[in-house]
């Protein structure tokens, strides 16, 4: 892998482990290991990674998913050498593993934001709804109507933004002792 790349992925997982810091399995991992998921679907049509930058430097990304399930379940069994040789990931593995509870949504979907993060130096610039435009223009392009996430229902900031962008909750549920919202968005074709 090129250095230039090597520094992109770096730069992501800088802002991951930041934002999104502890927040479930692939966030509770050292940033090596979040850089090192985000370089395994560099080539991947079905999970995308988009970043936005303001003069060179990397300012948000969003990762998103056209197959959610089975995701991170892939990205271990692909991985188990690496996850079980960095503590961090061990752990984090560990924990969710213990803490895992068999939840059934209501609501059965496919395409997900999984996350999406802004530099905190970098917030309220608009650059989070760039980041959800692109994402939007890929599904259009793919002619998907509808796309959801999920979001703790505590994280005010998200959950305003989402909804000034057109989400709307669809199902509320409980999740590592929080309570997280699914909501999802209607594409609107012209
Ligand atoms: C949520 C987050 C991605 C928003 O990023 P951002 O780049 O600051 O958002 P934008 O500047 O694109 O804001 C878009 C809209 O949301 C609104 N918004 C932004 N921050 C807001 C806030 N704190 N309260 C209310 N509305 C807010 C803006 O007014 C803006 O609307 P406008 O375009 O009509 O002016 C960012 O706060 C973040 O990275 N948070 C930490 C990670 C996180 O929680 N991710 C979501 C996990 S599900």
């Amino acid at each position: 892998m090129s250095e230039i790349n090597k520094e992109y992925y770096k730069a992501v997982a800088e802002i991951h482990k930041n934002e999104l810091g502890g927040s479930d399995f692939l966030s509770s991992c050292s940033k090596k290991i979040i850089g090192y998921f985000y370089r395994c679907y560099e080539k991947d049509e079905k999970n995308i990674l988009f970043t936005v930058d303001e003069k060179g430097e990397i300012a948000g990304f969003v990762f998103f998913t056209l197959a959610k399930d089975g995701l991170f379940s892939n990205f271990v069994k692909r991985n188990i050498l690496q996850i079980l040789l960095s503590p961090s990931a061990f752990y984090s593995l560990f924990k969710t593993m213990i803490m895992r509870k068999k939840r059934t949504l209501k609501h059965q979907y496919d395409v997900d934001i999984v996350y999406i993060a802004v530099g905190t130096k970098f917030r309220s610039k608009g650059y989070a709804r760039k980041l959800l435009g692109m994402v939007e223009e890929y599904l259009k392009a793919h002619l998907i109507c509808t796309y959801c996430l999920q979001v703790f229902k505590d994280n005010h900031r998200a959950v305003e933004f989402y909804e000034k962008y057109g989400f709307e909750t669809i199902e509320e549920y409980s999740a590592r002792g929080r309570i997280k919202l699914l909501m999802r968005k209607n594409i609107q074709y012209e």
